[in-house]
Formats: structure tokens, C-alpha cells, sequence
């Protein structure tokens, strides 16, 4: 009998695809187990963008100490970004963790198994290496997704990132910008498409420099085309897109690709020059203006999501009115809002004229506020149209409705005559307008 893997993930998109990745690197001797009491190996997947998940890391590695004391051959792992950040460190702070694997250590976890059992000590992987090559992991017989077959999936086309907004751990957890070969992007997309995959996510802390560091690489448009030329992929999306890398070939392809989904996210961060520039983003509210104008102008109903950070070492409060400001001219479809958090290693923690806990909150409020009802006068424009849907699954609201997303990357619930068309692309018509998802009918199948 095979032995039972737990894992818990923290954070981005990117540690979910790494997961998958440990999943399948383990699929010879473990299985995939959804209860922990029951696991023979924990590992706690792990995010340090912010204090609070990082926290939140800390509080799950915490509730395994007492299961290592009823089953002394648990092996519990502490991976991704905290465990990049503390390393060693960690050992010595939670003595009964066995491993420490950083966000290039990972891949390895079989052989840090494997000198575990030999040495009887805690082994720490958490070198980052800046020509590190991230091995090609396929998960070939489709083990994971016997039963439940995806839809859609991550695949991360580069790790790291060279930009060094001065808020920013990501650069000093995962290391220097590598982007993946192409070849390998290409292998991972038709296995999944084999599977049953019909929409891929590409991943990368900036994709729009896809490439550029390398001398025989297509940059990131050529290579969004060459994996639309995959048979029975139906959609692309791809995240995240710096502003400043925004290329007008990017969103020519956007506009004209037909597998190319009809959604950016596009981080805007602060809208205050005078923030921008402290958090070496740059880019001017101007620059980034303009390359909105350019989005819509190309792709009229383009979707554009974005992050926020409010309260960042000296925003005043016109600095943060520029910000409502852009959100009103933007009009984004949904954004993502964060109060600033201290973080180790970056420059920012070192700034002056922090803002107070509660002036951060009542700003986030603000923000909230004021995008909640921009959203609902988006998600209202959709009501009366029709849209094309790609079916995930049942709707977690009401197990009689299906679920999916549009171009647009809007949740859809819908009703149905028939609740057997998960993976199919639909047409759905919309009825009702939801606070973050939409509400239709079932019109007919596209593709099956
Ligand atoms: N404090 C608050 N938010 C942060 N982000 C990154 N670092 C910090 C920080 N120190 C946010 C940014 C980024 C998103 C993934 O997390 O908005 O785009
Ligand atoms: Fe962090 Fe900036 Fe890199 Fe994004 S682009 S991961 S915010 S340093």
C-alpha cells in the first residue's frame, strides 16, 4: 500500500502549481490525502508576502506538533517562502520539522526524503541558484485528476523576478528572473490538453519579459502563439503583467488571438507618482493611463484586474486619493487590496513615516467601498447578454447549477438541463448580477 502525502498551501497561484508539482514528484511511494491525521508525510506549502500569511504558516506547523507525538514517523516539511526566508533558522525555532525545502528545493523533495531516512537529521535545500533549470515535471499516467478530471491548470513559465519593487520579498525568496525553454512550456501544455485540460494560466512573477534574458527564447507574445497552435486548448490566460514590460505586441495578440482570453491583471499598486516612485515600480499614473487606453482601445471589453497596497511608508492622504482616483478611471472589473506590511531584506521596511495600523484600515475600507460598487456596475452590464462559458464544474452554491468563467474571467452560475457538460464551452445568458459572480441560463454547448 502506497503512503498517505498531506499539503497545505499558503499564497499564490504559483506555490498551487508547486504543490502539484510535489504531488506528482511523490506520486511513485505517496498518495494524495485530504486529512492530515491520516498522512505519513505533511508538508506545509508556504507564503511570506505579507505578515499575515506568513503568520498563518506559522500557526499550521505549529498544530502538527502534537501528531508527530502520537505517530513518531510522521515527517513534516516546511516548503516554499518562508521556508526560503528562514532556512536553518526554522530547525531551531520548531525542532520536531524534518524538512526545510526553499522555492528551488522543492524539486528535490524525493531525494531530501531520501537523506532524511539516511542521515536521521532535518535536511534544509535552500540554495538559489541563479541558473537553476526548473526540471520538466509531467504527470504522465494522470495520476492526479483520475476522479476529477481538471479543466483548467497552472503552468508556470518563469521563476523569480529581477524588479525589485522596494515592498517586495519575492525577489529575495525566488531568486533571479529564469524563464523556462519552450520546449518544456510546450511538453507540459499538450500532456495537460492530453489530460483534458482546456485552459491553461501561464505563471510568472512578470511575464511580460518572458524571455528576454535568454538569446534563442521568443519573448512572451510569440510564445503566448505558439502554445495557442495546441490542438484542443481552447483558452490561455496568463499572470502577472508588470505595466512597465506592457507591450504594444502584447496586446496586439490579446486582440487578436482568439485563444487568448479577454483579461489582464495588471498591477497598479499605488496611483501617486511620488508612491510609485518609492516603490520603484517605474512607471508613472500617466504611462500606466495610457496603456489602459491602449487595451481598451484594441479589445474594448477587456477585463482588467489589479493589486493595491494602501498606507505605504508615507502616503499622505492625497496620495491615497490618487489612488481612488485611478480606480474610477480604470474602471477595473475586480482588485485585489492590501494594507502595506513590513517585510525582511526589502528597502521600503527602512523607510520613515509608516502608516498606523488603524489609518491603513479604515484606507483599505475606502477601497473596498469604492471598488464594490464599481464591480456591481460591471457585473450589471453583463446582465442581457449572452456569454461563453468554459464549464469547471458543479456550482458550489447550489449543486444543481453548474460553474464556469467567461473570456472575462467572471464566475458564472448557471442553470442547466443537462449537468453533465463539465469541460464544455457553453453559452449562457445572463440573468442576475452577484457581488463577485453572475447568475444565468444555459443556452446551448459550443464545444464538447
Ligand atoms: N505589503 C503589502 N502588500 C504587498 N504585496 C507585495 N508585497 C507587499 C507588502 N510588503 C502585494 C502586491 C503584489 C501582491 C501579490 O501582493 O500588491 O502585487
Ligand atoms: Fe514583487 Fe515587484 Fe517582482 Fe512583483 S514585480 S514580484 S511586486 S518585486
Amino acid at each position: 500500500m502506497k503512503k498517505r502525502v498531506y499539503i497545505k498551501t499558503f499564497g499564490c497561484q504559483m506555490n498551487e502549481n508547486d504543490t502539484e508539482k510535489m504531488y506528482i514528484l511523490l506520486s511513485d511511494e505517496y498518495e494524495p490525502t485530504s486529512n492530515p491525521e491520516e498522512a505519513d508525510l505533511i508538508l506545509i506549502n508556504t507564503c511570506s508576502v505579507r505578515e499575515k500569511p506568513q503568520f498563518k504558516a506559522f500557526s499550521e506547523v505549529g498544530r502538527y506538533k502534537y501528531l508527530k507525538k502520537k505517530k513518531p514517523d510522521l515527517i513534516i516539511g516546511v516548503t516554499g517562502c518562508v521556508a526560503q526566508q528562514e532556512g536553518e533558522k526554522l530547525i531551531q525555532r520548531l525542532p520536531y520539522i524534518d524538512l526545510v525545502l526553499g522555492t528551488q528545493g522543492f524539486y528535490f523533495i524525493k531525494e531530501a526524503l531520501e537523506t532524511l531516512k539516511k542521515n536521521k537529521k532535518p535536511v534544509v535545500f535552500t540554495e538559489l541558484k541563479p541558473d537553476f533549470k526548473p526540471p520538466l515535471i509531467l504527470d504522465k499516467e494522470n495520476k492526479l485528476s483520475l476522479e476529477n478530471k481538471k479543466v483548467t491548470a497552472y503552468v508556470t513559465i518563469m521563476q523569480g523576478c529581477d524588479n525589485f519593487c522596494s515592498y517586495c520579498i519575492v525577489p529575495y525568496v525566488r531568486g533571479r528572473e529564469i524563464s523556462r525553454n519552450p520546449e518544456d512550456i510546450l511538453k507540459e501544455v499538450k500532456e495537460l490538453v492530453k489530460n483534458g485540460v482546456r485552459e491553461v494560466t501561464l505563471l510568472g512573477q512578470n511575464v511580460n519579459s518572458y524571455g528576454i534574458k535568454e538569446k534563442n527564447y521568443p519573448d512572451f507574445p510569440e510564445l503566448l502563439n505558439m502554445i495557442s497552435q495546441i490542438e484542443n486548448l481552447w483558452r490561455i490566460r496568463f499572470t502577472t503583467s508588470h505595466p512597465k514590460d506592457l507591450s504594444d505586441k502584447l496586446i496586439k495578440v490579446i486582440a487578436e488571438n482568439p485563444k487568448v482570453c479577454k483579461h489582464i491583471h495588471l498591477p497598479l499598486q499605488a496611483g501617486s507618482n511620488k508612491i510609485l516612485k518609492k516603490m520603484n515600480r517605474k512607471y508613472t499614473k500617466e504611462e500606466y493611463l495610457e496603456k489602459v487606453e491602449k487595451l481598451k482601445d484594441a479589445v474594448p471589453d477587456i477585463a482588467i484586474t489589479t493589486d493595491i497596497i494602501v498606507g505605504f511608508p508615507g502616503e499622505s492622504e492625497e496620495d491615497f486619493k490618487e489612488t481612488l482616483e485611478m480606480l474610477e478611471k480604470v474602471r477595473y472589473h475586480e482588485i485585489f487590496s492590501f494594507k502595506y506590511s513590513d517585510r525582511p531584506f526589502t528597502l521600503a521596511q527602512k523607510l520613515e513615516n509608516k502608516i498606523p495600523e488603524e489609518e491603513k484600515e479604515r484606507r483599505l475600507k475606502i477601497v473596498h467601498q469604492i471598488q464594490a460598487k464599481i464591480t456591481k456596475e460591471i457585473y450589471e452590464s453583463y446582465v442581457g447578454k449572452e456569454v461563453e462559458v468554459l464549464v469547471e464544474g458543479p456550482s458550489a452554491k447550489d449543486p444543481n447549477m453548474l460553474m464556469g468563467r467567461t473570456t472575462t474571467n467572471v464566475i458564472v452560475n448557471f442553470n442547466t438541463p443537462r449537468l453533465d457538460l463539465k469541460g464544455a464551452l457553453v453559452k449562457v445568458l445572463i440573468k442576475e448580477a452577484g457581488k463577485h459572480s453572475l447568475k444565468g441560463e444555459y443556452l446551448e454547448t459550443l464545444k464538447l
